[in-house]
This record gives C-alpha cells, sequence and structure tokens, in this order.
C-alpha cells in the first residue's frame, strides 16, 4: 500500500549561514525523503526559513537594511546552500508569508475561544534607549556569586551558578550598553497544562525515540506550565490579532511554518491539504529535529495542533549536534565550516555518505573526524563500490562491445544481495543508516572477493572462455546495481551517474531484485575519486580566514554579546600599545560595505588599517583627524590586504559607530595611558 507521508527538517533561522552542523540534519532527511519516494510512497518534503524574531531584527538594522530585504537575501543563500547538498525539498518557504500568517492567526483564534489563552502581566527588563524589552540572551552584566563581568542572563561560566536575570549585578543591555530598567506588559500565554493527559496519551502512542520519552516523563513530572505566546513592539513577526502592539512570539508560527509551506505547495500543485492535517487523517506527519528543540515540537507543537482541531505528529525524530575532530566546531580553529564553504572544496555527497555513515536513530552526537572521513570515503566509496564497476566494465565493453551476458555466473550470489533488500529498507526507515552503510559495505566486500577469485583477467587470456568472462563481468556489473539502488537516498548523483553508465531509467527500490541481462551498457567513467589531505585543509583554513573577515566587517561584532569583558589585570593592560593616529587618507574598499581603509600616522610611522565603520562616516570627513588606535596587534591578513593595527570606536552600530578622539593638543604618535 503507498503511504502518504508528509516529511519537514526544523526551519533554519534566517540570520546567518548554513554551515556543517545544520547539515546533519536536512541530509539526515533528505535520505529518508528520499528512501521513501524510491519506495514508491507519496512523500512531500518541505521546510523554511525561519524568519521571525528580535535577533532577525537587529541584525537588519546592524546592516542598515530591513528584515524583509535580510530574509530574503538569507532565503537564497540558504536555498542554493541545499541544493548544492541535493536536498529534495518540495516546497522551500519562509515563515514571512501570507499563509502562514493566516495559519497563525486560526490556530491563535481557535486556541482562544477553547479557552486556552489567557492575558497577564509580567515584569521583564526593558532598554529604554533602544525603547525594547530585552530577551534575556540581550542582558549581561555580573555573576550574583562570583562577581565575574559579562556573563549571561541566566548562568554564570566562570562558577556555574543559575540565577535570573534580574539578580544579575550591574545589568546592561547587549544591544545599547545602557541598563536596563523594569517595566510591565500584558503577556499572552498558552495553556500547555490543560494539555497534560493528551500529551501522555500521544507520547505513549507513538514510537518515540528512548531519550524523548525520558525527556517527556520528566517534564510532565515537573509539571507543565503556561506558555508565553506573545512579544511586544518593536518585533519582527505577525501581530496578534486585536491586540495591537503584540506579536506572536516567533516559536509560535515557527512550526506552523511546517503547515503554510505545505500549503504553499499544495496549491502549487493540487495536493489536497486537509487530507494530510485534518485529525483523523491516515497520511504521515515526521518532523525531524536537533535534540535542543524537543520541548518545542514534542509538548507546544502538538499541543496547538490538538487544540486548534488538527492532526497531531506521527512520529519526531531528534538527532545530537554535529563536532568536528572530536570538539565542538570552532571559528578559529577553521572547523566552523560553512555550506558554501565546503562546496567550494570537496563534493557534497560525501559529506552525505560520511553522515549517513554514522548516523542512528539515536540522539548522540556525530563526530565529523577530518582524517576519518577522507579515509572512510576513499576506501568504501572509490575503494569498494566503485572498484565493482570499474573492474568489470572494461571486459564489457572492449571484448563485448557493451553487452551484458544472457546469465548470470552465480545466481545465488546474487540472491543474496536482493533478500538483502528486505533489512537493509527496514534499517532506512527506522533511521539506522549507520548500519545500512555497514551492510551495503559488506555486501560490496563480498562482490570484490567474488571477482577476486573468479579472475576474469586470467580467463580472458584464455581460449574458450569468453562466455565464462561475460557471465563473470555481468555478474559483478549486476552486483554493483543492486547496491548503487539501497545507497540511492545517500548518494543520489552518483546513483544517477551510474544508472547512465548502466543504461538504465530512473531505478526504483524494486528493481533491484531482476537483473539487467541482455543488454549494453555504456563506457564506465569514474564516478567517485579519492579525497586528498590538502583539499580538507585548503577548506579548512579557508573557513577560518573567512570567519576572521567577516568578524571584522562586521561594525558590531566586537561589540557583539560582550558590553563587559572579563576582568584584566594591569600587566595585560599594559601590553596594549594605544597610540594617538592622524588618519591621513580613508578609502572605500571595493567588495566591503562596511570597511574603510585608513591610512594612519602614528608620527612618522604610517600603518594602514582597516575599520569597520563605512556605515557611519564617508571617508572625507574622516580625513585629518585624530583617533586612538591599538598599535601593536599582530598584522591581520585579510581579503583586501593587511591591517596593521585597529581604530578605537564606540557605539551599536550602523549609524551609530563614534571613532574616539583625543583632546585637543595630542599629537600623532603620542602614547595612550
Ligand atoms: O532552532 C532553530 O533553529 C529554529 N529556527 C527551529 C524552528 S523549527 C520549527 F519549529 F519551525
Ligand atoms: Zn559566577
Amino acid at each position: 500500500m503507498t503511504r502518504k507521508i508528509l516529511v519537514t527538517s526544523a526551519l533554519p533561522y534566517a540570520n546567518g549561514p548554513i554551515h556543517l552542523g545544520h547539515l546533519v540534519e536536512y541530509i539526515q532527511t533528505d535520505i529518508w525523503v528520499r528512501f521513501q519516494r524510491l519506495q514508491g510512497n507519496e512523500c512531500h518534503y518541505v521546510c523554511a526559513d525561519d524568519a521571525h524574531g528580535t535577533p532577525i531584527m537587529l541584525k537588519a538594522r546592524e546592516y542598515n537594511t530591513s528584515p524583509e530585504e535580510l530574509i530574503e537575501r538569507m532565503g537564497r543563500e540558504h536555498r542554493q546552500d541545499f541544493a548544492g547538498f541535493h536536498i529534495a525539498f518540495d516546497n522551500y518557504y519562509t515563515t514571512h508569508s501570507e499563509e502562514n500568517r493566516q495559519y497563525a492567526e486560526l490556530i491563535y483564534e481557535r486556541l482562544r475561544e477553547a479557552g486556552t489563552i489567557d492575558k497577564q502581566t509580567i515584569t521583564q527588563a526593558y532598554d529604554p534607549k533602544m525603547g525594547m524589552f530585552l530577551p534575556d540572551r540581550y542582558i549581561r552584566g555580573n555573576c550574583p556569586r562570583c562577581g565575574a563581568g559579562d556573563q549571561h542572563g541566566d548562568n554564570c561560566e566562570a562558577c556555574g551558578a543559575s540565577y535570573s536575570p534580574d539578580e544579575l549585578r550591574n545589568p546592561v543591555s547587549v544591544i545599547s550598553g545602557e541598563a536596563p530598567v523594569e517595566r510591565e506588559s500584558e503577556h499572552y500565554f498558552f495553556r500547555l497544562q490543560d494539555f497534560e493527559a493528551m500529551l501522555r496519551d500521544w507520547a505513549d502512542a507513538e514510537q518515540l525515540q528512548e531519550e524523548m520519552a525520558n525527556k517527556l516523563r520528566e517534564w510532565f513530572e515537573e509539571g507543565l506550565r503556561p506558555w508565553d505566546i506573545s512579544r511586544d513592539e518593536p518585533y519582527f513577526g505577525f501581530e496578534i490579532p486585536n491586540a495591537p502592539g503584540k506579536y506572536f512570539y516567533v516559536w509560535l508560527d515557527a512550526p506552523i511554518g511546517y503547515m503554510a509551506s505545505f500549503r504553499n505547495l499544495c496549491e502549487r500543485e493540487g495536493i489536497d491539504f486537509d487530507d494530510y492535517w485534518n485529525p483523523d487523517s491516515d497520511a504521515e506527519l515526521y518532523h525531524f529535529i536537533g535534540k535542543d528543540i524537543i520541548y518545542f515540537h514534542a509538548l507546544f507543537w502538538p499541543a496547538m495542533l490538538h487544540g486548534a482541531g488538527f492532526r497531531k505528529p506521527t512520529g519526531i525524530r531528534a538527532h545530537g549536534f554535529l563536532t568536528v575532530d572530536g570538539q565542538k566546531m570552532s571559528k578559529s580553529r577553521g572547523t566552523f565550516i560553512m555550506a558554501s564553504t565546503y562546496l567550494r572544496h570537496l563534493n557534497p555527497e560525501y559529506l552525505r555518505y560520511y553522515f549517513a555513515a554514522k548516523l542512528t536513530s539515536g540522539v548522540e552526537d556525530l563526530d565529523l573526524n577530518l582524517d576519518d572521513f577522507a579515509q572512510r570515503v576513499n576506501s568504501d566509496l572509490v575503494g569498494k563500490l566503485v572498484n565493482i564497476a570499474s573492474r568489470c566494465a572494461g571486459f564489457i565493453s572492449k571484448r563485448f562491445d557493451g553487452q551484458l551476458g544472457p546469465t548470470l555466473d552465480t545466481p545465488e550470489l546474487f540472491r543474496k544481495f536482493t533478500q538483502q533488500g528486505e533489512p537493509i529498507a527496514e534499517l532506512y526507515e527506522r533511521g539506522e543508516y549507520a548500519r545500512v552503510v555497514r551492510e551495503i559495505m559488506d555486501l560490496a566486500d563480498e562482490a570484490n572477493q567474488y571477482i577476486d577469485e573468479q579472475k576474469p583477467w586470467v580467463l580472458a587470456k584464455q581460449d574458450g572462455q569468453d562466455d565464462k568472462v561475460q557471465a563473470i563481468c555481468t555478474m559483478g556489473i549486476n552486483l554493483f546495481r543492486v547496491l548503487m539502488i539501497y545507497l540511492k537516498p545517500v548518494l543520489p548523483r552518483v546513483a544517477e551517474d551510474a544508472e547512465a553508465f548502466l543504461n538504465v531509467e530512473d531505478q526504483d527500490w524494486d528493481d533491484a531484485r531482476s537483473p539487467l541481462l541482455d543488454h549494453t551498457i555504456n563506457r564506465f567513467q569514474p564516478l567517485v575519486t579519492r579525497i586528498e589531505r590538502e583539499t580538507i585543509d585548503a577548506m579548512v583554513e579557508e573557513s577560518r580566514q573567512t570567519l576572521a573577515q567577516a568578524e571584522a566587517e562586521s561594525p558590531s561584532s566586537h561589540l557583539d554579546n560582550n558590553p563587559i569583558a572579563e576582568t584584566i589585570d594591569y600587566a595585560d593592560f599594559a601590553k596594549v600599545d594605544l597610540r594617538v593616529a592622524r588618519i591621513d587618507r580613508a578609502r572605500e574598499v571595493e567588495g566591503a560595505d562596511k570597511l574603510l581603509e585608513l591610512t594612519l600616522d602614528l608620527g612618522g610611522d604610517v600603518r594602514t588599517v582597516f575599520a569597520g565603520v563605512r556605515t557611519a562616516y564617508d571617508p572625507e570627513r574622516l580625513e585629518g583627524r585624530l583617533t586612538v588606535m591599538v598599535a601593536n596587534m599582530a598584522p591581520r591578513k585579510m581579503k583586501f590586504g593587511t591591517s596593521e593595527g585597529m581604530v578605537l570606536a564606540a557605539g551599536p552600530g550602523g549609524e551609530d559607530i563614534f571613532l574616539l578622539e583625543p583632546d585637543e593638543g595630542a599629537e600623532p604618535g603620542m602614547r595612550v595611558q
């Protein structure tokens, strides 16, 4: 029976690029979706950019643009990155869409009518300078326990204490640097606690991953609490109907974005939306997510759906985080690798294969070990899989004019390969890709062993062995074909190239069962090439440089989240050689919207510095002025040249950047003390 399945991956935020950490999820989901389609199921895969919220609003301000413009640009980049990794979305949309507004309003209205929305006045930190309430992550200050500076609103990295933002000492707004004040505001709350019994039943009925089931049990024991679903203006999102100045919290309309993206697809392709979303739908609905957002997907989301009269998810598949060489991805080590950087150096299918080879149905973190990555791709794909075809193809094309023989040399072995189809399909279904890959590679070993034993290259030199050589090579090519079909969800392009070589149409799962006989194949071309360690090193180096440059170009990156630096002692301070500098020349830098190239005179010593002040200053306004610079910064190589110091400036960014100027009488070269 054909299953109807709707699949989603979590919606990436529209304020940053896609990196390899994101790709664990999209590759994992894409493999599952491709597998379902290969099985003949009707499987739709939708996603979107998660476009709302404070960080996106602030990022747009920082770049002197509108949130709409920012999300449009990010959307384009995200689409391109995903396409580069062959992620086969049926629709990639945005949460800032009319469909999403409609469903967000509809769900909210239904929840309100059902009496599951309460209003309550709460007190929150408010930034008087920016005129906005501050989410916790935008407040930093001294730890109430140990006094360490620049700590988050909820926990101290220095001593591990946890506390609430109002306990922070000397709190400051990360955005303006001002001390926040307390202010009251009316918020809307969704009564999650009303759904406990339903959620417990739902969790029992679905086959949730064990880790998720445990988490849910813990949360039920702690007791479910009302969920704050509103935010005050200014906010980039949807205004709540009949509540001027109040907006839906980004996490309310984000999952609704799954529906909205699907709705948009339905309109385009004539699919029946209700068939998938009505409460007694026989379609299946799966959400692939990271383990950090289980709460939203396994509690709020099913409760919202249920409360608003829609169906609930069939399953939620959570995965762990990506580490690189055993550690968190790091910008300075160059292991924070963006999708676009990867694609400039390496074939996307290598990564698809490597992730598949390590993914299980659990939520453990996944390590991308760069040496192991190269070794694995080289030995499995080049050394084992493609080798089967390359060892047999030459004989078939040269001696038999590309013609496969009428029979298989060893039908039992072929049968063994086809019989593995079912258990492998079962493993795909459960998300046990590492075991899928292991099974397939075991078969690849057997195929190679078979060729080793049969030695067609020896027989080919003997008279009267033509039929045998053809039968052995026909066998080898057929074994290769079966494995390629099994790997098609993981390696869609390699599989396509293999189909071209085998001269067959788009294969599906069941095609593996019948061998290709009396059939002409095409000339063999290498399907996968080896990864060299130098290529990986070049990618890591480019990652390091791109991120250093992005930091340098962002006017506020050094101010971001960093209003109060760590405490330093005098010796540290004394290391910084601050000097008065005269700006002799200021020039725009082609290709860098944020930078000016400054020629600075330190009293005879002339330096070139790239400074992120272009959004605030016209170059002419700067020439002849004095400023303060760090004179003993190590030179930094950037795309546009080498920067030999840093000038000091203050302000939140955009037009509000202020170069520091010494008082009258200061001369270029003077030491600042
Ligand atoms: O955590 C995140 O990156 C969110 N943008 C995921 C949203 S998933 C869904 F609920 F929309
Ligand atoms: Zn502390």
